[in-house]
């Protein structure tokens, strides 16, 4: 049963064509209808929160959601990854609940610096990827320039699928290697509507350069694509609408079910009995006057029914959940059980936290979703000093969910915020004003990074009683250095070296 499910998400710099991409395989998919949808869904919500204006304000998307459709009796679940490099964070963590991906590569810009970041989290849990070199339709480089990047910059074997029949001026479609056919493009927009020439003339340098391709390049092997050494690439047009039902039909044929996932007894299979799954995202209602928030699930096993009773990790005591959102466009009938590779909302109040393993018997738990340590670090102050237990509470909510991270020193009132992005702290300043009334100011922290740190009971007492003005603790009561420097880690880690100085945490 559960193989007839794909969780994948999207990854790509931003304006490679994603949003596009989105939606023509959400319309291919049949769970939209109207070109413009996801964009224009995406404005209905900006309007409702202070905080979205951000994200109107840059242009970027800061939130992540789930997009799920049917197509032949397979069921996508698409997750949304926030482009933008500052919400490196989140990207990751929903990274961590997808079991493949598509990298989308500009034809005129080859791999861009954030193709690249995101590629390298997908390597690091060998998440296979299928390539889309997308805008053939404009003037781009070199196909054989494009293919030989990918390999060279990614180490990864790359075996093409497609081949563009000209680019920009000269486009005359797409050639799928498979069928061998041409999807031309028609009429004046020069779109893709359907019509395939399946014995195509083909120019002549065209037909030499997919020789040339076929012979110099591997052909496709399921296994090295699987294990994550080798992307199928295809090449198309998200706006034209070229190569969208080829990526679609490479996800349902070759992207791997549902995989098994790691946790501290072993990795836990799909097809394990029991309910499991993790949360990896947090989002808080867009309704400021509501404090409630959906915690998004990845389901690892197991088959969901509504109502049933999951114990998360970080309670200890079974909940109850009575309403469940699942993401189904199309068939509604579906969303009273869910399956090993779905993504669930859980409406909670702060119950549920990023990291958090979900199970029926609570006897599982899922590794492999860090926190990070915080490149910036900045102190907190209050413009109206009675408001300290306002901002505590916004503060302690805000690090649950994943915006910021928080730390409390031992020494002194002013608490100090982290984060990966510049961007985060907007949010947080905007968040703060918006749904707790708490106006704050960041200033400059005296420390540069923080580190967990680890140890026994007495090799920690020792090192407090030294260090307490650089000791912190977070959100959850675990010990943090505050160090004015990398060096200063490194000092303390060679001085100590009974002390393990972490640069992530797993809950
Ligand atoms: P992103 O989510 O990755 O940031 O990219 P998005 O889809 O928003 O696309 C970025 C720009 O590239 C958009 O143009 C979009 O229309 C264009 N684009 C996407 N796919 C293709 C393609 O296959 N061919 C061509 N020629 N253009 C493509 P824009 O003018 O910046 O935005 P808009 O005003 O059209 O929304």
């Amino acid at each position: 049963m559960t193989s007839s499910r794909r969780t994948f998400a999207i990854i790509s710099h931003p304006d490679a064509g994603k949003t596009t991409l989105t939606e023509k395989l959400l319309l291919t998919g049949g769970a939209i209808h109207l070109a413009g949808e996801v964009k224009a869904r995406g404005q209905a919500r900006r309007a409702r929160s202070d905080w979205m204006k951000i994200e109107q304000q840059r242009g970027i998307s800061v939130t992540s959601s789930v997009m799920t459709f049917e197509r032949n009796g397979v069921t996508f679940n698409l997750l949304d990854t926030p482009g933008h490099e500052d919400f490196s964070e989140d990207t990751y963590r929903t990274l961590t609940a997808v079991d493949s991906a598509i990298m989308v590569i500009d034809a005129a810009k080859g791999i861009e610096p954030q193709t690249r970041k995101l590629f390298e989290v997908c390597r690091l849990r060998s998440v296979p990827i299928i390539t889309f070199v997308n805008k053939v339709d404009r003037e781009g480089r070199p196909v054989f320039e494009l293919l030989d990047e990918i390999a060279d910059m990614l180490a990864l074997d790359v075996s093409p699928q497609a081949w563009p029949v000209g680019m920009g001026g000269q486009f005359q479609g797409v050639l799928d290697f498979a069928s061998g056919a041409v999807a031309r493009p028609e009429g004046p927009s020069k779109e893709f509507l359907g019509q395939r020439d399946s014995n195509p003339e083909l120019p002549e340098d065209v037909a030499e350069n997919v020789e040339l391709a076929q012979i110099g390049y591997p052909e496709f092997d399921l296994e090295a694509y699987r294990n994550g050494d080798l992307t199928p690439v295809y090449f198309g047009s998200a706006l034209k609408n070229f190569g969208v039902t080829e990526l679609i039909e490479a996800i349902a044929t070759h992207a791997p079910p549902p995989r098994p996932q790691p946790s501290e007894s072993g990795a836990i299979e799909p097809s394990r009995d029991e309910v499991t799954g993790f949360i990896f995202k947090v989002q808080a209602n867009m309704d400021p006057n509501h404090r409630d928030r959906i915690a998004f699930m990845r389901q690892v096993s197991g088959t969901f029914k509504r109502g049933m009773k999951l114990t998360p990790s970080g309670l200890g005591k079974p909940i109850a959940i009575h309403s469940p959102i699942l993401f189904f466009a199309q068939d509604r009938e579906l969303a009273d059980t869910a399956e090993a590779g779905d993504i669930i909302g859980i409406p909670n109040h702060g119950t549920l936290r990023v990291g958090d393993t979900l199970s029926e018997r609570n006897d599982v738990r899922f590794t492999g979703l860090p926190n990070f340590a915080p490149e910036i670090l900045r102190r907190v102050a209050l413009k109206d000093p009675t408001k300290t237990k306002q901002l505590r509470k916004a503060l302690d909510d805000l690090s649950e969910e994943g915006v910021i991270q928080v730390f409390y020193p031992e020494i002194g009132a002013q608490w100090i915020v982290g984060v990966v992005g510049q961007l985060q702290l907007e949010v947080l300043i905007s968040r703060l004003s918006a749904e707790y009334k708490v106006e704050a100011m960041l200033e400059a922290s005296p420390f540069a990074t923080a580190r967990w740190i680890r140890g026994e009971a007495k090799a920690m007492d020792a090192f407090e009683q030294f260090n307490r003005a650089n000791l912190a603790k977070d959100r959850d009561g675990d010990w943090v250095f505050m160090a004015k420097s990398p060096w200063d880690v490194n000092y303390q880690q060679e001085k100590n070296p009974e002390l393990n100085f972490s640069a992530t945490k797993e809950r």
